[in-house]
């Protein structure tokens, strides 16, 4: 046996929850291990036991690594030998330089000298094996998640990395991104680096992954290897589920009405540099019932687009006008926004999606407080039921609804985000990327429950950088690109090709 690490029988509890129980995970050396699992399965957990984030007293069972026994009290522990992890939500300090973040809490220093020559010389070679043309001065805010992406796996390769730990690391990058990472991951092994890689993608886990492991509520519930078959995907799916998942999206059979929004030449510069035009003349409208999809690149203004819209919460110079059933309306704070039904998922969970340190119930009803309110006080049972409701409407894994939001596994804190807004009983909801992070069941309950808001009448504007997602929900695709509307396709003539070809006509 050449197994690089064997973790044996690990068990992990928390407060009302056991997280893991009894997992075995055998990885074999240079080969990349594909971890998979619903929302809330354990995987993370898993992860953060082996890296020494929970420390060798805090959970039950051995793990082996290079043929020994190990007990890692903290992560500089697991580091020493070479295991590097990078976690589901990225760690890097915004405001510092590329080059600070790689060498934060490893500076190269002499006599407690840090030589920021030689750490730029490094990072700069660094960023060439990861393949990011930035300069390693740049600062992370000034960068976008993707090149963020590419900043920790430098900041692992400073460290002399033999065992790769990645927690969805493409959950927020567009095809091309991850792309570039796969083969990134591809060019480690053919160095000889064992990779663990941990997603939702499976498409992504079928292409690359020479073993998968399946986790189910805490428990291991297969290894194989992967022979990158038509049918592997089907195969992960069953044991990550329990049964056979025969569509990946709801059928939909929905009269579509009137217009209930339009946004109408809109404009918008950039939040700090106020020359820079990024939205540019954009109109969308909206029908009830209708489901529409914008699609674009990475960095097309999507996002720009829906938060300027949302209570003007991005950009600067903002023109343009939105109606709402034709009557033009003031929404120009998030207050105005909300109160007249619009309603925005964000990409951004932890930024502006929750309270981390608030219980699921609080987030839960935080967009409508006067629907658990009786006169200007808040009920409590009321808000326990709601809570109750959405908490079994979307399946979120819990111990409880007084569970702190920042202790839920990163698909379910999703789900909260969601739930917030559904709960506020929105005319017009954007979807900012909803199912990221989330595992293939899940997506399925949430495409259900768009499809529900959209059979009441709502109107739903949804953003995602997973075509086959847009493809299958949505009656009406926008394609963005550089701020500009490129163009607009009913989805029963969209396809991939398609909407890449519009993105790529108005480049040239
Ligand atoms: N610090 C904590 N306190 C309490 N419960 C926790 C804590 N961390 C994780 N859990 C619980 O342990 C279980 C496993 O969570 P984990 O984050 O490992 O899931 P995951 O497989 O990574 O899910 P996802 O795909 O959503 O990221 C979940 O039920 C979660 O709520
Ligand atoms: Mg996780």
């Amino acid at each position: 046996m050449n197994a690089i690490l064997e973790m044996r029988s690990i068990t992990k509890t928390f407060p009302g929850v056991k997280a893991l129980a009894d997992v075995n995970l055998t990885v074999e050396r240079g080969e990349i291990h594909a971890l998979v699992g619903e929302n809330g399965a354990g995987k993370s957990t898993l992860m953060k036991v082996l890296s020494g984030v929970y420390p060798h007293h805090q959970y039950d069972g051995d793990i082996f690594y290079n043929g020994e026994l190990q007990k890692f009290a903290k992560i500089s522990d697991s580091e020493a030998k070479g295991i590097i992890i990078i976690h589901q939500e990225l760690a890097l300090v915004p405001l510092l330089s590329i080059a600070e973040n790689i060498f934060l809490g490893n500076e190269t220093a002499t006599k407690g000298v840090i030589d920021w020559h030689e750490a730029h010389s490094r990072a700069t070679e660094l960023l060439r094996k990861v393949g990011l043309n930035e300069n390693s001065a740049t600062l992370i805010d000034n960068i976008g998640v993707g090149k963020q992406q590419l900043v920790e796996i430098a900041k692992a390769l400073s460290k002399e990395v033999e065992l790769l730990i990645l927690d969805e690391p493409t959950s927020s990058l567009n095809e091309n991104d991850s792309e570039a990472l796969l083969e990134l991951l591809l060019e480690f092994r053919r160095q000889g680096i064992t990779s663990i890689l941990i997603s939702h993608k499976l498409n992504e886990v079928a292409k690359v992954a020479d073993t998968i492991t399946v986790l189910r509520d805490g428990m291991t519930v297969s290894t194989f290897p992967c022979d990158h078959g038509p049918e592997i995907e089907n195969k992960i799916i069953k044991d990550m589920v329990g049964r056979e998942l025969t569509n990946r999206f709801p059928p939909r059979d929905v009269e579509i009405g009137d217009t209930v929004f339009e946004v109408k030449n809109w404009n918008v510069y950039h939040h700090i540099y106020s020359d820079r035009h990024l939205i540019r003349d954009v109109n969308l409208n909206l029908r009830a019932g209708e489901i529409v999809g914008i699609a674009g690149l990475m960095g097309a203004g999507r996002t720009e687009l829906a938060m300027s819209i949302f209570g003007r919460s991005y950009g600067q110079k903002i023109s343009g006008e939105v109606q709402l059933k034709g009557q033009q309306v003031d929404v120009s704070t998030i207050r105005k926004a909300v109160d007249r039904g619009l309603a925005y998922v964000t990409e951004d969970r932890k930024e502006y999606g929750l309270v981390l340190e608030n219980t699921i119930k609080n987030n839960l009803t935080l967009a409508n407080l006067d629907g658990v309110a009786k006169g200007s006080v808040l009920d409590d049972n009321e808000e326990r039921q709601v809570s109750r409701e959405y908490i079994d409407k979307l399946n979120i894994r819990c111990s409880s609804m007084l569970q702190e939001v920042v202790n839920l596994s990163g698909g379910n804190q999703q789900k909260v985000v969601l739930g917030k807004w559904l709960y506020s009983n929105p005319e017009v909801l954007i979807l900012d990327e909803p199912t990221r992070g989330i595992d293939v069941n899940a997506k399925y309950e949430i495409y259900t429950i768009i499809n529900e808001l959209a059979a009441q009448g709502r109107g739903i504007v949804f953003i995602s950088s997973e075509m086959p997602e847009l493809l299958g929900m949505c009656d009406r695709i926008y394609v963005m690109n550089e701020g500009r509307m490129a163009g607009e396709l009913p989805a029963a003539e969209a396809s991939q090709e398609k909407i890449m070809r519009m993105i790529l006509k108005n480049d040239g």
